[in-house]
């Protein structure tokens, strides 16, 4: 009977096997990562009156408020860095995002588009630094050069809200300030010996402590020193999001493990199939008046109706963000019922 203690060995590398189907994973490192990603294949813009259906919370340490001014992201005392995660990725594509940063020493907004292998799109907000935003990027999590952050002038950026507007192609990736473009980086350059980022990627917002003590010297340097939570709360807003993917289909499909777009297929479409589709619909999303200019939107039936023009439905990213929430559910549901009968089996297997 004492073969039966194989049990936790066996039960734990079967689980392992089955756990990474539907955990995040990368696919380049993971002979067990499928590779799948859910395909926003549309547009939308969100205002953030309430919790939204295109994104998760990412990290429930710290506060996520939506209210009729929009998304706040608080952080309240140490170790919070409240964070969502969109529900689904984008393979090229626009992303505006209206906000104002957190004050505070040490404390970092931060707007991200990250895929499953690592590539990563970055602007980031010092709490310290009135000023200033930094755009950054990394292809496959090589964190080897700092040195191509970009460092841009914006006006009193953590009391006025400004547009961040990050436009990411295969040849191209550009970042704009309130419609200027301050910087543009290109796939072909040779300064890109680090790679160019160009997989599925997911958009994050959060907050977090860049100067915490706990953290290494050079990174309490470059958040502008150590946090004193005393001084808090410290907050970011969103006050809306518009959001535009260049290629349609239901899934993103990694193949290979050379990480470039053109080994992405996409399930039910075409990478970069709706390029000019895209730009059409992000350009009617966000010459909607942004929300701090709109006179008292506070009645119901203006906010409804203002909801139904959101998202292009007709391949609409909001019922299939809905439809993925549910079957995640399901399988987080089904997986911990599994982990305990696993687990079960392993006290039995002592006892016998
Ligand atoms: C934000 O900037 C982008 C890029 O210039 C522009 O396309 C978009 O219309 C701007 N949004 C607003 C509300 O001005
Ligand atoms: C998800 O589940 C909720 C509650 O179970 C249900 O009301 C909703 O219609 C479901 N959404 C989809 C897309 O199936
Ligand atoms: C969710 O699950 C239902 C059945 O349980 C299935 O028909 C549907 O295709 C699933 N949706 C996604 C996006 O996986």
């Amino acid at each position: 009977m004492k073969n039966l203690r194989l049990f936790l060995p066996l039960s734990i590398f079967f689980l392992a096997i089955w756990t990474r189907e539907f955990v995040p994973c990368n696919p380049l490192k993971d002979d067990y990562c499928q590779g799948i990603n859910q395909a926003l294949s549309s547009s939308f813009t969100d205002e953030f009156r309430e919790p939204s259906s295109f994104f998760d919370v990412f990290s429930e340490r710290g506060e996520t408020k939506y209210t009729n001014d929009g998304l706040k992201i608080i952080i309240n005392k140490r170790f919070d860095n409240p964070s969502i995660r969109s529900t689904f990725y984008i393979l090229f594509g626009k992303v505006e995002v209206i906000a104002k940063s957190a004050a505070g020493r040490g404390i970092i907004s931060s707007v991200f588009l990250q895929s499953d292998d690592l590539d990563e799109i970055d602007l980031e907000w010092i709490g310290s630094a009135k000023d200033t935003v930094q755009s950054n990027y990394f292809a496959k999590g090589d964190v080897r050069d700092y040195s191509r952050g970009g460092y841009h002038h914006v006006e009193d950026c953590h009391n006025q809200f400004h547009n961040y507007t990050i436009d990411w192609t295969a040849e191209s990736l550009s970042f704009y300030i309130d419609n200027l473009k301050v910087r543009q980086i290109f796939n072909d350059e040779p300064t890109n010996v680090y790679g160019y980022p160009q997989t599925p990627m997911a958009v994050y917002l959060g907050t977090w402590v860049g100067g915490d003590p706990g953290n290494q010297v050079g990174t309490i340097q470059w958040a502008g020193g150590l946090t004193d939570f005393n001084d808090g709360p410290f907050t970011m807003e969103v006050n809306r999001i518009v959001i535009s993917d260049y290629s349609s289909g239901k899934y993103y499909k990694y193949h290979g493990k050379s990480g470039d777009w053109s080994s992405i297929q996409s399930i039910d479409g075409t990478v970069n199939g709706r390029i000019n589709q895209a730009a059409n619909e992000f350009s009617i999303l966000s010459s909607e008046d942004v929300p701090q200019n709109k006179q008292n939107v506070d009645s119901n039936g203006d906010q409804s109706a203002e909801k139904d023009r959101r998202s292009f439905s007709q391949f609409s990213g909001k019922f299939k963000a809905e439809s993925v929430d549910n079957n995640s559910t399901k399988v987080e549901v089904a997986k911990s019922g599994i982990l305990f009968l696993f687990i079960g089996g392993y006290i039995l297997s002592l006892f016998i």
